[in-house]
């Protein structure tokens, strides 16, 4: 009999659990080498649509196919072992209605294997999570300054600045946990926002740009890594330079490829050997 123990992958159920507990630890993922990277150091790995943005060079999310996103959703789950991976349903792919949201939420789940989706927005889609939760697809939510509406919103701004907006912020996230999501994404506001929302709902907060006051953390992995994509927002704290690294490498690569020091003879085939 074998010795090994099977790794289990953390379930959208037991993300929930973790409300009130040790802080919840996310980043973003793409990739299935990212995500062997990350594994052993996350509780979940999102697979955003800010793929668009980070790896296709798109100005706004809006672009993003739920192809690539079952594509790269595919990648990561190839990759993780422990975490929850949960992939990004992109815009025009469940905003219709609750059935279209499903369809689409299904192929997900079944071409990637991910536990888990997310969407945005607030009470205006909570029958949609309330559809998707009861029929077996477990959702996370996202509230606060949502991308997909950067059309509407005017830019990715901070939102809830004033107590109107605040107060809104707030009666989303309560009515999309009423509905059924495991945790809520919380983007872009002020800590009396994110602290009010984390204390009004019973499942777990995560934080983006949200202040300390939320029960988890997420930051775009690029973005933590320093391999930027142009403006690096405020929230962002960088762990690495790997952007400085990448082109001090390039240079270095092409100097020795011009002055003939690449390939030296450790990189070279030698003849095959006789016995
Ligand atoms: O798309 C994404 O990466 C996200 C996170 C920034 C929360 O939605």
């Amino acid at each position: 009999m074998s010795s090994a123990v099977t790794q289990k992958s953390l379930s959208a159920p037991a993300i929930r659990a973790m409300k009130g507990a040790a802080p919840i630890v996310c980043l973003t993922a793409y990739t299935t080498p990212m995500a062997r990277l990350l594994d052993g150091h996350v509780d979940l790995m999102l697979v955003g649509d800010s793929v668009g943005m980070v790896l296709y060079g798109f100005d706004s999310t809006l672009p993003v196919t739920l192809e690539m996103m079952i594509a790269h959703g595919a990648a990561v789950v190839r990759g993780a072992r422990r975490a929850c991976v949960v992939v990004d349903m992109p815009f025009g792919s469940y905003q219709e209605s609750p059935a279209q949201a499903f369809r689409n939420a299904a192929r997900v789940m079944k071409e990637t294997g991910a536990a888990a989706v997310k969407l945005e927005g607030g009470a205006e889609m909570a029958e949609t999570v309330r559809f998707l939760a009861l029929r077996g697809v477990p959702v996370l939510g996202h509230v606060g300054l949502m991308p997909q509406s950067v059309n509407a919103l005017g830019g990715f701004s901070a939102r809830g600045r004033s107590v109107a907006e605040g107060e809104r912020i707030a009666l989303d996230a309560e009515a999309i946990a009423a509905a059924g999501a495991f945790a809520i994404v919380v983007e872009g506001t002020i800590e009396a926002v994110a602290r009010a929302v984390t204390a009004r709902i019973a499942v777990p907060t995560i934080g983006i740009g949200a202040s300390p006051a939320c029960d988890g953390q997420i930051l775009v992995t690029e973005d933590m890594l320093g391999l930027p994509v142009g403006f690096t927002p405020k929230f962002v704290k960088r762990y690495a330079e790997l952007a400085v690294d990448i082109e001090a490498a390039a240079a270095r690569y092409a100097g020795d490829v011009r002055a003939r020091r690449f390939p030296g003879p450790e990189h070279c085939y030698g003849l095959a050997r006789t016995a």
